[in-house]
């Protein structure tokens, strides 16, 4: 298995639900979780990346990312093998195969074609060569990755095609493993949780008084009604939760919440503690991983990552006669 982050920014709690707990309970022993810098580079600006690089997999390790079970790495640190592989793969696809990916097709149909770079274009070939060179047959992704995932399995499939010898198949072809999707929604009511709209978000970073004051002025919905962005809180409230006795405690809410009762305050109230405990313990947990912690960390893993990755790029090599 493998899974990427890009290093755009701090993280939310939408992102742990969403994906990193996700991803936790389902990845197996040896899953190989990198930082796409690389891939950051497409929309955001390269000191921003290498700002938030390290910060990520703090937060990663943090979260219970547990460098035993998995390898970690920086895209960057086997970049040359990653750039490599993209360019053999490169000349299997067309310009207008990669235009009806979703991310570049919305793009270019939003501001034209000058507003979409190289970068968003060749995003999906870079993708499948991270895959590729960690030979990983499963990978976790939400909704919006499954259409790079497509692409990257009909590059297997074109290479294996043309330069597989008597059917020998040289690059694996990855499948999905769709993660349970939860949908945070951001709390004043604007879609889904993003560090776009930062009111509406709880950062893991965000300091208890900062978290009271957002929880407070949440959208909820009105006694005896129910809407998705209380649905989510009430979410947050019992993912969150350590023990069954919170969780109950949530859930009695709810029930008298949709039997007419005023309770949101005391709900809120519940929900600001059960972050803040979270947040607490997150960023205690944080700060027990010192920057030269976290290199010796990226090292390991980018010498796992680099043996596995050169190993198939000299397969790819000899299948194509190059
Ligand atoms: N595109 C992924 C995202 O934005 C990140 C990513 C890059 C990735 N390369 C990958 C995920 C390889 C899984 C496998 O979330």
């Amino acid at each position: 298995m493998i899974t990427g982050v890009r290093p755009t920014g701090f993280l939310t709690i939408g992102n742990y639900l969403g994906a990193i707990k996700p991803l936790l309970e389902s990845a197996e022993d040896g899953t190989a979780v990198f930082v796409a810098d690389l891939h950051g580079l497409t929309d955001a600006d390269p000191s921003t990346v290498a700002k938030y690089r390290l910060e990520v997999v703090r937060d990663y390790l943090a979260l219970g990312v547990d460098s035993s079970r998995f390898y970690l790495y920086l895209q960057s640190a086997i970049g040359r093998e990653t750039a490599l592989c993209a360019s053999y793969l490169s000349p299997l696809m067309s310009v207008a195969e990669l235009l009806r990916v979703p991310t570049l097709k919305d793009k270019v149909k939003g501001g034209g074609p000058e507003s979409a770079n190289v970068a968003l274009l060749n995003y999906p070939i870079l993708m499948a060569a991270d895959i590729f060179l960690q030979q990983a047959s499963l990978v976790p992704v939400g909704e919006d990755q499954l259409a790079h995932l497509e692409v990257a399995r009909v590059l297997a499939t074109r290479f294996n095609r043309l330069y597989g010898h008597d059917g020998s198949r040289v690059l694996i072809e990855p499948k999905p493993l769709a993660l349970k999707s939860l949908r945070i929604l951001s709390l004043n009511g604007e879609g889904k949780m993003s560090k776009s709209n930062p009111a509406g978000a709880i950062f893991l970073t965000d300091s208890s008084a900062v978290v009271s004051k957002k929880i407070k002025s949440a959208v909820t919905a009105l006694p005896g009604e129910m809407n998705p962005n209380l649905e989510s809180l009430f979410l947050i409230g019992t993912l969150l939760s350590e023990n069954d006795e919170t969780r109950t405690k949530f859930e009695e809410f709810m029930t008298n919440h949709l039997a007419g009762e005023k309770v949101m305050g005391y709900f809120k109230n519940l929900l600001i503690e059960v972050v803040n405990r979270f947040l607490d313990l997150f960023q205690r947990e944080r700060k027990l991983y010192s920057n030269e912690d976290i290199l010796e960390i990226l090292e390991e893993g980018k010498d796992k990552a680099r043996e596995k990755a050169r190993s198939v790029l000299s397969d790819m090599e000899r299948a194509m006669g190059f």
